[in-house]
């Protein structure tokens, strides 16, 4: 076993250590809100996790915070660990409403995922013009390494990289023309792996991208690109250990093949990545307007995806982009919007708290999931 395999063994088993304890901490914990052990109870006890995205502008929200503490098993921030939310003054970094979501896991038992050190969004707004003027590799390297040295031993897991490819616009290897790319060619995706290792030397660190869940030629391409950069980074002996799939789903007009999922998965599992599921939701936009219909569709459509993607493995848990319809990205976003003003219905909670048929779904699929063995 190399060096880095090692450590990641070591690291794999206190995350499962941590999951484990979850699940006896969580057996003693009453399950309120209705029947059933809460989902991170029901993943835990199969050596998977169960998380939320959210963030601290929700902490007023003290029944969905009581929500969150009952059913995740990991918290990923929304905003809070992104660079426009950590440097937003250049040279400072300011890791305080980090540490607030840092705070709530260790209040309630809970894992913690670092989202994303790298992205084409969500930067401050002198980075770009600093990356144009003097495109100095330490602009990247600095920032992810102090950041992941900050979280060091504390993490789950990190997005080091989101969301670098997009064979649309056109680039023969499949990568999106990002402020990244332009400044420091494709090893900006090597540099970033490394300086994150270089802070933290156990951490798992994911590569995460979405689209890559659906049957049809654009969403093969890619795959077929997330793929070709992901075998680039393992022969350079980039320390990549995992695979995000966003898994922003939808329960009207798409194409959905489980097999080509399966495939995929098994083609990510067998270069040795774990797999996450790092921000499922199902978007509910284009179907019958009657609300029991549409939370069904969206349920049918999480448990199939579910099961190919628990099916597998080397997949280690899954978050959702958010507990409850009460709070989603998806209510500000046009294209998921309803003509008729209905707030969307997509997550595992309706606006009420109350547990719907996707929340039934993602139980089943946990229930039905086989026992992962610690790493
Ligand atoms: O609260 C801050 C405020 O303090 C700050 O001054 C202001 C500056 O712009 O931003 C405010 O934060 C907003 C933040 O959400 C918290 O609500 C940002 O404006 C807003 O851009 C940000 O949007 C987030 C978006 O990513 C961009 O970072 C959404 O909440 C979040 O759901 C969305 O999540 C993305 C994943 O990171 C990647 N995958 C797709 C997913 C959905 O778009």
């Amino acid at each position: 076993m190399t060096l880095m395999r090692r450590r990641e063994f070591v690291g794999g088993l206190a995350a499962a250590a941590l999951l484990a304890s979850q699940a006896g901490a969580a057996e003693t914990r009453p399950s309120p809100g209705g029947e059933g052990a809460p989902l991170r109870e029901r993943a835990a006890r199969k050596g998977l996790f169960y998380g939320v995205a959210t963030k601290t502008r929700l902490f007023s929200d003290v029944p969905f915070l009581e929500a969150v503490a009952r059913e995740a098993g990991m918290l990923v921030p929304e905003w809070e660990t992104k660079r426009n939310a950590i440097e937003k003054v250049r040279g400072v970094l300011d890791f305080s409403a980090a540490e607030r979501l840092f705070a709530f896991t260790r209040e309630h038992g809970m894992a913690f995922r670092g989202h994303t050190l790298l992205w084409h969004q969500s930067n401050p707004d002198w980075l770009e013009g600093a990356l144009t003027e003097s495109p100095d590799e330490r602009l990247l390297t600095d920032y992810v390494t102090a950041v992941a040295a900050h979280f060091r031993g504390r993490v789950h897991s990190w997005d080091v990289i989101n969301e670098a490819v997009n064979p649309a616009s056109g680039r023969e290897d499949g990568l999106r023309p990002t402020a990244w790319l332009k400044a420091f060619g494709p090893r900006y995706l090597d540099l970033a792996f490394h300086a994150a290792r270089a802070g933290d030397p156990d951490v798992l660190l994911v590569y995460n991208d979405y689209d890559l869940e659906w049957a049809l030629p654009p969403y093969e391409a890619r795959r077929r690109a997330v793929l070709r950069m992901l075998e680039g980074l393992k022969a350079r002996g980039v320390p990549v250990g995992g695979l995000g799939l966003q898994a922003h789903l939808r329960a009207f007009g798409r194409t959905f093949d489980a097999t080509i999922l399966k495939g995929f998965l098994a083609e990510v599992a067998a270069m040795g990545l774990k797999i996450l599921i790092t921000e499922l939701d199902v978007a509910d936009r284009g179907g019958p307007s009657d609300p029991a219909r549409r939370d069904q569709a969206v349920a049918d459509m999480a448990e199939r995806f579910l099961d190919v993607a628990l099916d597998q493995r080397e997949t280690v848990g899954v978050l959702t982009w958010g507990l409850t319809d009460r709070y989603t990205w998806l209510a500000s976003r046009e294209w998921s919007r309803w003509p008729d003003g209905q707030p969307p219905r997509v997550l595992p909670l309706d606006a009420d708290l109350r547990r719907k048929p996707m929340w039934e779904a993602l139980a089943r699929a946990f229930d039905g999931a086989p026992v992962r063995k610690p790493a």
